[in-house]
Parts: C-alpha cells; structure tokens; sequence
C-alpha cells in the first residue's frame, strides 16, 4: 500500500451494514497488517448523537467472539477500535461535513510525514436515498486537499435505483461529482472466492476451453437459497423484492463471469468490457420463461402492506443471444424462506451421442461450483459401478475447499473488496456501462410485477419454492440427475 494518512470513513456508522459487514472488515484487514496504526483512521458519520465510546461499545460485539477470543485478540480488538473516532451530523448539512473535514484534516496533519499524501475512502453504508445529497457534501466539503498526490474514493452500496431510470439519474448525479475511477459499486457477490475463481477455472485449463458453448451444454443455473425471510427487514424488502435484491446484482454478475467471453488481459477495463458485452446479448425476458413466489407468512410482517405483491422467490429464463450461448437457457433462480441455504452454480451438459451404455436415464455431466456455504467444486461422471458387473453409476470428481487447503482461511467478501478499494483496483467492482446494461435486463419485468401484471404463487415458507419453478426448469431442458 502506498504511504502517507489514510482515512476511511464509514457514513451510516450505526447502522446494521456497518456494524455487520464494514467495521468487522476493516478490523481483518487490520489484524492482518494491511491497515497500520500510524497511517489510519477510521471515523464514523451518522445522525445519531453518541460519543466515540458509544460507537466503539456497539461494534465491538461484531469484530470478534469474546468468548473465544485469546487475551492478544483482545487487545488487537482495543488497539483497532481506538483508532475509531465518531462525528455526528445529518446527510445534508453543509456543517456536519465541514465538522468531519475537520477532524479528518487534523488527523492527516498528525499522520502524515510531510512528502505522504492524503488518501480518504468514503464508504457508504447508507440507503440510497441519501447518496445524492452525501455524495454532493463529500464532493464540496470533505475532498483530500493537502496534495495532489493521494485521492479521494467513494465506495456504494446496492441498491443503486429502482429501475433502469432511477439508475441513470443517481449515476448521473455521482457522475457530475466524481470520476468513474473514483467510484466503487459494491456487489459483494463478486468477492467470494468462487467467483473469484471462475475467470481462473475457465480461462486457465485446456479441459474446459473446448467445452464451454452451446455445442457441449444443455443448460446453467445459478442458484441462492435461503433458509431464512426476510427477518426484520420487510420493509427494506418489500420495496425491492428479490430480482432487485439479488437476481439483477449478484446472479447476474455471477453469469457475466461463467458466459464472457475470454478478456484481452486481466486489466478491470478489459474484464469489465467482455462483461458488458454479455449483458448486452441478453434478449428481453419472455413472461412464460418467468416464475414467481411470496412464502406464507412474509405478510405478518407489520412492515409489509397487506396487499403487497413483492416476490420473495424468482426464477428467470435468460437467453444469452451469441454464437458461444444461442439456445442455452441461463436459469436463475433465487429465493428466500426455503428448505436450505446455498448459493451455486451448475453447468449441465448435453446427453452423449449414441448412447452404447443406455445410462442416459442415470444423468448427465454436471459441473457443480458451489459458493457457499462450504465452497466446492465437483463434477458429476458416469463410471462403471466397481464389481464384476459392466454396469454405470454416476459419481463425482470432488474438490471440497475444507478438505484441499485446509487451514487456509478464505477471506469474508467484504474484506477483499475493501482492500482492493484501497489498492484502487476497480475489477471486482461494476462499472456504470453494466450497471445500465443489467438494470435494462430486468426493467421490463420489474415495471410488470410492479403494476400488478405478473403476480407471485405463494409457497410454503420452508419448501422448494413453488412447484410451477421446477417445471419451467424441465420446461428449459434441465434433466435432474440422481447421483450415488
Ligand atoms: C444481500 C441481500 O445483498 O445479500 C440480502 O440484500 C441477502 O437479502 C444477502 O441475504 C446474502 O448474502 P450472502 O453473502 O449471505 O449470500
């Protein structure tokens, strides 16, 4: 990392975002060494009005499991949250930024070697509403001023807008205040280490190269589930719903990387460039290649109107429309209050030609990357079932995380894309163009279940989903496959 005074500063420190996801980041990364004590300096901005103390008490829960915790943790625990401090102000006040200025230029000033320069990450944790009105005070009040050398980076949180025109109108208004360098969209999804991994897996090994078109594959899913509602967070959700929440984002962002075609080099520019062009072949979504669901049960939630047709569960048919993908449906899938918690993705590949063995009925390839929990990878083989018989039996080649690199500690999503906001390393983030390109994906068939066209099935809160999103599953040519 470079020298000189870093600040980063976390807007809508009391939040749940924050205390969740972004301070215990900061505090790994800060365990590990990659955020030193002379350099850094963590703040804190919110409404509300406590002490720095208040704020160091009400994370410190988050940062480790004291009960576990050896007495060097804890002190590690202490030495991170001293660097802490809390300005308190609301998101449109021209004196609550000028106050957090301040305070963030004394520290520079008390840091800063005099040849260092002056580097201040802004990390929104805050719901998009504000963003133009922070963004604006960040840009006129608090800019790194003592050199030219460092900069100024703001990082953003989803959801950013409603809708393709919602997007383009907060993308213009950042726009005008910062340059898009300057800018890190967050989609967490792209930090996990098998996402990460998927450039790496299909454009460094022969096997694969050949395979990946339509002339080998039948069908890809991606897949969440969630063993959980939406808990407390109903009203959030319900003015979302979970396209918006995870199907634009994250499925969406995981497909990009299994169907791009291979970048000229692993530059951010030239990854974000095959990415775009992988949104922009998506064909509008057809009605009858979409299903939808709300379990039973989402509408106690005080917080959710009665009447409210948000889908919790959705699967969606998109047809990539090239020469490597025509014909090939991309099924996501996605849904909360299932059976199980999972987030994968399976490559299923074409019955064999002249099928000498007739184990078709047993299964086909599949090619599972399971991102969690429990990351794995295996693919599942006929092999001939061991004995004296010459029969088939499907199985699978298994390359389990846990088992392979064990002890190796895979690092939370969050902390890795923090580390690259420090870095300035803007790959793992999405650029402006295919934030524009996935919202045109999904507006369509947002707008329509807004207005009430589409109407989500409900499902049992604990189940599959609905059974109608297994049929269109059989419907797009997914074989289901029974394995050993
Ligand atoms: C968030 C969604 O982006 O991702 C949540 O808003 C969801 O609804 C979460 O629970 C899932 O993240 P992960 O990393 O637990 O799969």
């Amino acid at each position: 990392l470079e020298n000189g005074s870093l600040s980063i500063i976390v807007l809508g420190a009391s939040g749940d975002l924050a205390k969740k996801k972004t301070f215990p980041a900061l505090f790994n990364l800060f365990r590990q060494g990659f955020l030193q004590p002379e350099e850094v300096h963590i703040f804190g901005y919110a409404r509300t009005k406590i002490s720095d103390d208040d704020l160091r008490s009400r994370i410190r829960g988050y940062l480790i499991r004291e009960k576990d915790a050896s007495p060097k943790d804890l002190e590690t625990v202490n030495e991170f949250l001293q660097l802490i401090k809390y300005v308190s102000g609301s998101y449109d006040s021209a004196e609550g930024f000028q106050l957090l200025d301040k305070e963030i230029s004394e520290n520079e000033v008390a840091k800063n070697s005099a040849e260092g320069s002056s580097r201040r990450l802004f990390y929104l944790a805050l719901p998009p509403s504000v963003y133009p009105s922070v963004c604006k005070m960040i840009s006129h009040y608090c800019t790194n001023k003592i050199d030219l050398s460092g900069w100024t980076r703001i990082v953003v949180e989803k959801p950013f807008g409603k809708d393709l025109e919602s997007a383009e109108e907060l993308s213009s208004h950042i726009g005008e205040l910062f340059d898009e360098s300057q800018i890190y969209r967050i989609d967490h999804y792209l930090g996990k280490e098998l996402v990460q991994n998927l450039l790496v897996l299909r454009f460094a090994n022969r096997l694969f190269l050949p395979l990946w078109n339509r002339d080998n594959i039948a069908n890809v899913q991606i897949v969440f589930r969630e063993d959980f509602g939406t808990e407390g967070r109903g009203g959030y959700f319900d003015q979302y719903g979970i396209i918006r929440d995870i199907i634009q984002n994250h499925l969406l962002q995981v497909l990009c990387l299994v169907a791009m075609e291979k970048p000229i080099s692993l530059k951010p520019e030239h990854i974000r460039d095959e990415k775009v062009k992988v949104l922009q072949s998506v064909l509008p979504i057809k009605d009858e290649e979409v299903v939808l669901g709300q379990y039973d049960g989402y509408k106690d939630d005080p917080t959710v109107p009665d009447d409210s047709n948000t889908p919790t569960f959705a699967t969606v048919v998109l047809r990539i429309h090239n020469e490597r993908w025509e014909g090939v449906p991309f099924i996501l899938k996605a849904g909360k209050a299932l059976n199980s918690r999972k987030a994968e993705i399976r490559v299923q590949f074409k019955d064999v030609p002249g099928d000498i063995f007739k184990c078709k009925k047993q299964g086909r390839n599949e090619f599972v990357i399971r991102l969690q929990p429990s990351e794995a990878m295996y693919m599942k083989l006929m092999v001939k079932q061991p004995g004296l018989e010459m029969s088939t039996v499907q199985s699978e080649l298994d390359l389990s995380y846990a088992q392979r690199y064990q002890g190796v500690t895979i690092p939370e999503a969050y902390e890795r894309l923090i580390l690259d906001t420090i870095r300035g390393d803007q790959q793992h983030f999405v650029r402006r163009d295919e934030l524009k390109a996935a919202w045109e994906i999904f507006t369509p068939l947002l707008h329509r279940i807004d207005d009430g066209k589409l109407k989500p099935l409900p499902y049992k809160s604990g189940s599959r989903g609905p059974t109608e999103a297994d049929e269109l599953l059989e419907k797009s040519g997914y074989v289901q496959t029974h394995g050993y």
